[in-house]
C-alpha cells in the first residue's frame, strides 16, 4: 500500500518541534503517514503555530490561504498549536476549508481529530503529562525531551500560560525512560524541555515523590552512555543556590545558560509580574560566573513594554554591559490578547521602541565580537550533528559555541577536540585536532 504524505510546518520554539515530532510518530504509527517537504503533494497539511508575538498570526492566514489553493484534491488541512489554542473556532469563520484545530496542550489527540471534520480541540487542562508518545526524532544525535507542560507564571506580557495551560511536571520515571530509549538508540546528548524547567517537580498530576529539577538532573546523568544534558528554559526567579550548584558541578550539564532577563529595570519587571528584580538577576549571573567561568550566557530581551522610559532602557543595557551576554534574542513588545498588557495605555512609541531595539542589538554585536576575538585558538570538545552541503560538518562544544570543521558524515555523532582557526560573528571555523 502507498504511504499517505504528511507535510508539516512547524514555527515558533523548541516546545513545538517536540510537539511536532510527537504528531508524526503518532500519525505514522496509527494512520501510515509518511513525511513530504513538499505541500503540493501531501494527504494531510499541518501547520504547527506560535502566537507569542503578532506577526505570525497574520501571516498564518496567508499561508493558509496559499496551502488551500495548491493542495492536492481531497488534502486535509489542520492548524495546531498556540494560534490554535488562543483562537480556537475563530480559524474555522476564517478559512472554512480548515478541517481541524488542535491546541498546543492536545497533540496527542492527532489522529482522533484527523477523522472528525471541523473538530476543535483546544481543552487547556488537558492532562498529557503521563501520555506515553510514540517515537520520532529529527535528529538521531540528540532527542528533545518534554520535562513538563503548561505555565504557570502571569507575565502580563505573555499569551503562553493561555494556550498551554497550568504546569505540570511529567513524572521523572517516564523521562528517565525516554531519555534511556534516546540513548539506547545511539543519542549522546538530551535536550530537556518546559516553559520554566527549574520549576520542575511543583505539581504532578498524580501523587509523585518530591523530585525537584537538580534531583531530576542528578538522575538523569546516572545513564551511563549518556553524555551531555541541555535544557530550555530556567526562569531567573527559580535560580536558587542548588540549581546553580548542581549546574555548575554535574559534568553532564551543559554549561550554558539561559536566562531570560526581559528588562534590567526593576520597575518594568514589576510590571511584568517576573518575580525578580535587577539585584537578583545580576546576584544570580554573579554566583553562575563564581561558580562555572567557563558558562555562556543567553538572554531574551522585550523592549518597548508600555511605560519603559529612556531610564529603564538604560538599566537593560547597564544589565548587558555587566553581564556581557554570549547572546540575546530580542524582541520589540508586541501586544497579545488575553494578557494584562494588553490594557496598559501607557504604550511606548514605535520609533523610539525600533530604536532601542537597533540600539540593544548593535551594542550586543560588539559584545560578541569582543568574546568570539577571546576563542581564537582555543580546544572545544565538539559534538557534531550537522552536516552541511559545503562540505562542513557542525557541532556544539560543552558551553554552547557552533563550530564547523571541514569534513564528511563521518564525523556525525562523534566527539573530537577542535581548535578554533576562524572567528565569526553567530559561526566559528576550527580543525579537529584528536
Ligand atoms: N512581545 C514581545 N516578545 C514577547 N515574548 C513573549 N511574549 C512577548 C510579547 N508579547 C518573548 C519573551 C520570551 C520569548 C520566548 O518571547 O522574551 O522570553
Ligand atoms: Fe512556544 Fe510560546 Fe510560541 Fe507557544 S507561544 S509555540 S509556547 S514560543
Amino acid at each position: 500500500m502507498l504511504s499517505k504524505l504528511l507535510f508539516i510546518e512547524t514555527l515558533g520554539c523548541a516546545m513545538n518541534s517536540r510537539d511536532s515530532e510527537h504528531m508524526i510518530a503518532e500519525l505514522h504509527e496509527k494512520e501510515g503517514f509518511v513525511t513530504t517537504e513538499d505541500y503540493k503533494e501531501a494527504d494531510l497539511i499541518l501547520i504547527n503555530t506560535c502566537s507569542v508575538r503578532e506577526r505570525p498570526v497574520h501571516k498564518l492566514f496567508s499561508e493558509l490561504g496559499g496551502f488551500n489553493k495548491h493542495k492536492k484534491k481531497g488534502a486535509k488541512i489542520g492548524v495546531c498549536g498556540c494560534t490554535a489554542s488562543h483562537l480556537g473556532e475563530e480559524i474555522i469563520k476564517k478559512a472554512p476549508y480548515v478541517n481541524f484545530v488542535l491546541g498546543a496542550r492536545n497533540v496527542s489527540k492527532i489522529s482522533e481529530v484527523l477523522h472528525k471534520d471541523k473538530a476543535v480541540e483546544i481543552d487547556i487542562n488537558y492532562d498529557e503529562s503521563e501520555f506515553a508518545f510514540k517515537d520520532f526524532r529529527s535528529s538521531p544525535f540528540k532527542g528533545f525531551i518534554n520535562i513538563s507542560i503548561g505555565c504557570d507564571k502571569s507575565c502580563t506580557f505573555c499569551i503562553v500560560p493561555k494556550t498551554r495551560g497550568d504546569e505540570i511536571s511529567i513524572p521523572d520515571s517516564l523521562i528517565i525512560k525516554e531519555a534511556q530509549r534516546l540513548v539506547g538508540a545511539g543519542a549522546k546528548e538530551i535536550f530537556l524541555l518546559g516553559q520554566n524547567v527549574n520549576n520542575y517537580g511543583r505539581r504532578f498530576s498524580g501523587d509523585h515523590e518530591k523530585v525537584n529539577f537538580a534531583e531530576l538532573l542528578r538522575r538523569l546523568s546516572k545513564i551511563d552512555t549518556l553524555e551531555r544534558i541541555r535544557f530550555t528554559s530556567p526562569h531567573p526567579f527559580h535560580m536558587d543556590d542548588e540549581f546553580i550548584e548542581e549546574f555548575s558541578s554535574n559534568p553532564k550539564v551543559c554549561k550554558s545558560m539561559h536566562m531570560p532577563l526581559q528588562s534590567g529595570s526593576t520597575k518594568v519587571l514589576k510590571d511584568m509580574k517576573r518575580g525578580y528584580s535587577k539585584e537578583w538577576f545580576l546576584n544570580r549571573v554573579g554566583k553562575l560566573k563564581t561558580m562555572c567561568p567557563e558558562a555562556t550566557i543567553s538572554t531574551d530581551i522585550i523592549v518597548g513594554f508600555p511605560g519603559e522610559s529612556d531610564e529603564d532602557f538604560e538599566e537593560t543595557i547597564d544589565v548587558m554591559k555587566q553581564v556581557q551576554f554570549d547572546q540575546i534574542f530580542s524582541f520589540k513588545y508586541s501586544p497579545r490578547p488575553q494578557t494584562e498588557a494588553e490594557h496598559f495605555t501607557n504604550v511606548v512609541d514605535d520609533e523610539v521602541a525600533s530604536d532601542r531595539l537597533a540600539f540593544l542589538q548593535s551594542l550586543n554585536n560588539e559584545i560578541v565580537d569582543t568574546n568570539h576575538e577571546k576563542l581564537l585558538g582555543n580546544t572545544y570538545r565538539v559534538y557534531f550533528e550537522t552536516l552541511h552541503r559545503d562540505g562542513h560538518v557542525a557541532g556544539r562544544s560543552d558551553n554552547n559555541i557552533v563550530i564547523k570543521v571541514n569534513g564528511s558524515e563521518e564525523l556525525l555523532g562523534q566527539f573530537r577536540n577542535v581548535k578554533i582557526t576562524t572567528i565569526g560573528r553567530t559561526i566559528l571555523t576550527g580543525e579537529v585536532i584528536a
